[in-house]
């Protein structure tokens, strides 16, 4: 239980986020009460993303991931299911694995010798005839999380009373299978995970890729040259009227229908990247029809699925943004490639992925160091007092849209998708259970 307070937290809460007129206070970045109760009224309630399915691909395969701020182990276990289970042990707490990622065909604790399956599961202890049949082994596995699998991607929840997966993710599945629906074999994530530690407040990472298309000519200017010898933002994302914000349940996309922008930059000095997806889109177009596979995949596009897990079509970045404390967190990135790819296109790819978004990326330290600055500037004694400005076409949204499924709003200028994240963050934070959040919004 969260320790109680002089002040009515959901009351306070509710005048921090303005939805109207589009104000929020700045003390959402900081507060130490704040991020407890995300951690427990949002994270402990939410569906996560936690791994790929290709990272945990045969039996005994694992690696260790966070769900808020609990360490979970990712494993896949001999009947072929993939478990998520906390990674401490149910004696005295200690940390059962210790690597990120391997194989296995059980977890034993250091401490004392108790071992776990690869379904968490308590399978029994070192000297074990001390306890004389006293403890029911039964009883004392490690807490598994509910898991269910959307097209390769694995996501797990620990709150029994939540709806399944797919009514999370509601008419956001649209969106997400551009990515991961382009083929019959479906997707992988190759060459590792990129860690990286930013002294920032976890929801920048994430409302900035919900929608933040504004940052990107300033923000981004000197890398894109830098990365198309010289070419500027606006040549690959174009101030387009037909460019959207489109949200579902708190999840985001925003992004072009040229369908070009994002591989324009991916393949220069590598021709072969567009001619390979322009080769492609015939095929693409079968699954996804036109308008996906044609005018919106390969336009520059960035995504995040609430609450923490977000991605770059096109550029194949795959992240999520781990919280660490209300000034901290953790971005572990994959590169996500589809499976029937050939490997110089996968090379490509890659490599374009990191000079772009990685710890030594054009990109990645640009964002970084805007949402260092601006966790910590926020919590001034004087600059709190000032709400911050989301108003940017604030209220313009209608889910009536011909073509595209969600709530839209034109052009992708716009902080829309940024307030419905943070309206689905007050959804959470306000309630006491799965029954008092809205099932769409
Ligand atoms: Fe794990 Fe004692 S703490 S066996
Ligand atoms: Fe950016």
């Amino acid at each position: 239980m969260l320790k109680s307070r002089s002040f009515d937290e959901v009351e306070e809460l509710k005048k921090m986020i303005d939805l109207k007129d589009g104000r929020i206070d700045r003390r959402i970045f900081w507060e130490d009460w704040i991020y407890q109760l995300e951690l427990e009224k949002l994270f402990a309630k939410s569906w996560l993303f936690v791994a790929h399915e290709s990272q945990v691909a045969k039996p005994g395969d694992f690696l260790t991931t966070y769900m808020g701020q609990d360490n979970v182990i990712v494993s896949r276990h001999k009947d072929g299911k993939v478990h998520v289970f906390t990674n401490s042990c149910t004696h005295r707490g200690n940390r059962i694995c210790f690597a990120d990622r391997g194989k296995t065909r059980q977890f034993n604790c250091n401490y004392h010798g108790w071992a776990f399956g690869t379904d968490g599961a308590l399978m029994g202890m070192h000297e074990e005839s001390h306890y004389e049949g006293s403890i029911d082994k039964s009883k004392w596995g490690l807490q598994n999380a509910r898991v269910e699998i959307y097209k390769g991607l694995v996501f797990a929840c620990f709150d029994s009373d939540a709806p399944g997966l797919e009514d999370f993710l509601g008419d956001y599945r649209w969106y997400l299978d551009i990515v991961l629906d382009q083929t019959e074999e479906g997707t992988e994530f190759i060459g590792g995970c990129i860690k990286n530690m930013y002294n920032a407040n976890w929801k920048f990472g994430a409302e900035n890729f919900i929608g933040d298309s504004l940052h990107v000519g300033w923000t981004h200017d000197s890398g894109t040259k830098a990365m198309t010898a010289g070419g500027a933002v606006p040549e690959y994302m174009p101030v387009d009227p037909n460019s959207f914000h489109a949200n579902a349940n708190g999840h985001g996309w925003e992004g072009g229908i040229d369908g070009i922008g994002t591989l324009g930059i991916m393949s220069k000095g590598h021709p072969e990247l567009i001619e390979y997806f322009q080769s492609q889109r015939d095929d693409m177009a079968k699954r996804l029809g036109d308008l996906r596979a044609r005018k919106i995949f390969g336009s520059v596009i960035s995504a995040t699925v609430f609450p923490n897990f977000s991605f770059l079509p096109g550029i194949s970045t795959m992240r999520t943004w781990l919280p660490k404390g209300p000034r901290q967190f953790e971005l572990r990135a994959w590169t996500v490639v589809n499976k029937n790819m050939p490997d110089n296109i996968r090379d490509i790819i890659q490599n374009a992925c990191m000079t772009s978004f990685s710890p030594s990326g054009l990109f990645e330290m640009d964002d970084g160091e805007n949402w260092e600055n601006a966790t910590l500037s926020n919590e001034g004694v004087i600059t709190r007092k000032q709400g911050l400005h989301y108003g940017l076409r604030v209220g313009t949204s209608r889910r009536d849209d011909p073509e595209l499924p969600g709530n839209i709003s034109r052009p992708m200028y716009s902080d829309v998708n940024q307030l419905a994240f943070y309206q689905r963050w007050l959804d959470f934070l306000a309630a006491d259970s799965w029954d008092d959040i809205p099932k769409q919004r």
